[in-house]
């Protein structure tokens, strides 16, 4: 049978502070097929995420399909918006969710990774984040400074994560983000930039898979995934809308569930995947192919 298998595999998902995500889900789909797994977790939400698996609250997704319970080998505080700590402002330096956690910049990461598990322990880097504080504004009222940190933090954190992880990877590695259909098409209301974001990520997606593939042997590809409602995408404000009018649309009239993704993704990271690189994959139930809506809109 052809079977995923990543076993003896170790994978590093960052972007996971809660389980409704998509890293959360990417990580029990690569640990169903054996991979080892861990996290980056964002400082601000580093201290809320420890409590709730401390306190079981998770313990429930926590099951694997074959009895075994999710682990996390190892949960590294990571602020993608700095390379190294010293990029960081005094003022978050000093803030109390991140006084005490140590170097949460990219390279301090790499830093930690490099000392807890020697030279080449990676196999599978994961992005699975995004932030833009101006996200409710339209592109046309975002400042500069709300444009530029959403680019940065969304999409210069990959360029950044694949530097400074690439060299760590083993042989047959695989590198993968999460973009949204915002980046090609219009979806009103993803504001703040986002859209610029995903576009720049999609365009680097290809460049990073040559350049990298070429420098360390690895695969780069993005899943654009349909519309899910994480703790991100309700922040946003209309993420219910955007389910029920995308499932209405859609060639498969049904919603996504983050699984489908987390499959995706475990199949992306596999040997079975190891001609695709440079590749946006939608997991989206078809919609990015439609032309024209199915339904009239709700009254
Ligand atoms: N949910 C959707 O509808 C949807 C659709 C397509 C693509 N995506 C993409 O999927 C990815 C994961 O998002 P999600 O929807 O699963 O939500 P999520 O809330 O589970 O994940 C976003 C994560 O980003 C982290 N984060 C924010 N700023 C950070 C920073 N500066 N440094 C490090 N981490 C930071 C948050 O703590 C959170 O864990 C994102 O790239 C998102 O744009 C989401």
């Amino acid at each position: 049978m052809l079977r995923i298998d990543l076993t003896g595999k170790r994978a590093f998902v960052a972007g996971v502070s809660d389980d409704g995500g998509f890293g959360f889900a990417i990580s029990k789909a690569l640990a169903e097929a054996g991979a080892t797994i861990c996290l980056g977790s964002w400082p601000p939400a580093l201290g809320i995420f420890t409590k709730l698996m401390e306190r079981g609250k998770m313990d429930e997704s926590m099951n694997l399909s074959d009895g075994r319970k999710l682990e996390f080998e190892k949960i590294y505080p990571l602020d993608a918006a700095y390379d190294t700590l010293g990029d960081a402002p005094a003022e978050v330096r000093e803030n109390k969710r991140y006084k005490e956690v140590g170097d949460f910049s990219i390279e301090g990461v790499r830093g930690l990774i490099e000392k807890d598990f020697g030279a080449t322990p990676l196999d599978i880097v994961v992005h699975s984040l995004a932030n833009a504080p101006e996200v409710k504004k339209p592109l046309l009222d975002t400042s500069r400074a709300g444009y530029l940190s959403a680019v940065s933090v969304s999409a210069y954190s990959m360029v950044s994560l694949v530097r400074a992880l690439g060299p760590l990877m083993r042989p047959g590695g695989s590198f993968l983000s999460l973009t949204y259909m915002a980046g090609e098409r219009v979806i009103p209301g993803y504001g703040g930039g986002m859209s610029s974001a995903k576009a720049a990520l999609e365009a680097d997606t290809r460049t990073l898979a040559y350049e990298a593939g070429r420098r360390h042997g690895v695969r780069v590809n993005t899943i654009s995934a349909g519309p899910w409602a994480s703790r991100a995408a309700s922040a946003i404000g209309f993420i219910d809308m955007m389910i029920n009018y995308t499932k209405a649309n859609s060639p498969l009239p049904r919603s996504i569930d983050a699984s489908d993704v987390g499959n995706t993704a475990a199949f992306l990271a596999s040997p079975l995947a190891a001609g695709i690189t440079g590749t946006t994959v939608y997991v989206d139930n078809g919609y990015h192919a439609m032309g024209m809506a199915v339904t009239p809109p709700a009254p």
